[in-house]
């Protein structure tokens, strides 16, 4: 049985209302974090113009209905290091700042990854790959740096992200061709060394895949079986409305706690677009622009209907493990804000958030709220 994260300010406030006590936190004015209370830390990305404080209106949304903050991408490998010895910590800092002031649960993301890598991690003046041990002794130095930089602020980091691909084998990088396996160890060492009180994640995407689930349960197995600590896989949300399953999904969270470690739904988000591939070019014809990017001006009715009652089917298999869930983690506050209007492909108008771009809550967040109202006011009779 996990220990769960502090006692929900829903009851503290029920029961100071019930006894006549200070109305701190009334249930009408329950928010997401109350009502998904200590089930799960309830988390969101913050990209650089919400941490320099650029878009109030987002960051009163992150005070009031979120528990836990990852940055979207000021920690990553480029960002941090852009050249080799010159580490940059600004927007990190100024990150690590707000989540301080605001009590909010921080995730560091992401420690290696094969994308957003500085171009020099890898290669000599030359161009060509460097040598294993120099390549050993630049990511030591990375993550230690890193991860002491954030000591005592952090409660975990993505250590290695994406290094699994769908047939369960490593994904060809630049890591993997000069190191092979070793390197995904060598990062959770690394990183243990720096901060031995720092949780250790893996994260990846398509994690319903059964190729990559098995894949990421033989990558666990063997980190235990060199002594080294993993305490969670992140099981990155990325959605759409045909992919994933449910199933399949739920088999990967059980397969993952079932290694002993915790779950955590990290980067999560739904297309409400059709599926596009990323090699699809947008500028072909008029008619295949239009069919890729349908909703230009708002989601219709029963697009968003449907995309609100997937989204709750998700949030109810979270909550239904949230023994074995540790956070939830949507990749972003607004719609506005997500990647998915640049990805796969560019110039989008997506709906994929918790937030639409007036800064409202969607149809299930209001849902899954009044839900937990309706639980902690007594009926009247
Ligand atoms: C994305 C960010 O959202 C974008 O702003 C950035 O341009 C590219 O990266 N998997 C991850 C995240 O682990 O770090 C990625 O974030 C999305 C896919």
């Amino acid at each position: 049985m996990k220990v769960k994260h502090i006692a929900s300010a829903v009851l503290v406030a029920a029961f100071a209302v019930a006894c006549g006590g200070p109305k701190t936190a009334p249930v009408e004015e329950m928010t997401l974090k109350d009502a998904v209370g200590d089930k799960f830390l309830i988390g969101t990305a913050l990209n650089v113009n919400q941490v320099a404080g650029r878009d109030t209106n987002a960051t009163n949304i992150v005070k009031t209905q979120f528990s836990a903050i990852v940055p979207e991408n000021c920690m990553k490998m480029e960002e941090v290091q852009p050249e080799e010895g010159k580490f940059t910590f600004e927007d990190a800092d100024a990150f690590v700042k707000f989540g301080e002031e605001n009590g909010l649960t921080m995730t560091g993301h992401c420690l290696i990854w094969h994308s957003q890598c500085p171009e020099w991690f890898c290669v000599d003046k030359n161009g060509k790959n460097v040598t294993p041990e120099v390549l050993k002794q630049r990511m030591k130095t990375h993550i230690t740096t890193v991860v002491q930089h954030f000591k005592g602020k952090l409660k975990g980091w993505d250590v290695v992200n994406e290094a699994i691909i769908e047939d369960g084998s490593y994904r060809k990088s630049k890591f993997y061709e000069i190191l092979g396996e070793e390197f995904i160890p060598l990062a959770f060492q690394y990183a243990h060394e720096a901060d031995s009180t720092i949780e250790l994640y893996y994260n990846d995407y398509g994690m319903d895949n059964p190729g990559r689930r098995d894949g990421v349960v033989k990558l666990i197995r063997s980190l235990k079986e060199k002594g080294l600590r993993i305490d969670a896989v992140g099981m990155q949300g990325h959605m759409g409305m045909d992919y994933p399953k449910i199933e399949d999904f739920e088999k990967s969270m059980l397969a993952f706690a079932n290694e002993g470690v915790k779950v955590m739904i990290t980067e999560w988000d739904m297309s409400a677009l059709p599926t596009a591939s990323r090699t699809a070019n947008i500028s072909d014809t008029v008619a295949f622009k239009k069919a890729l990017n349908p909703y230009p001006d708002a989601l219709p009715d029963s697009v968003s209907q449907a995309w609100n009652a997937r989204m709750k089917q998700f949030f109810d298999l979270f909550e239904k493990h949230a023994d074995i869930v540790d956070r939830v983690t949507a990749w972003g506050v607004t719609d506005g804000d997500s990647w998915k209007n640049g990805f796969p492909i560019r110039g989008r108008k997506d709906y994929p958030l918790l937030f639409d771009r007036d800064y409202q809550p969607k149809a299930w967040v209001k849902e899954v709220i009044e839900e937990a109202k309706n639980a902690e006011t007594p009926s009247a009779e």
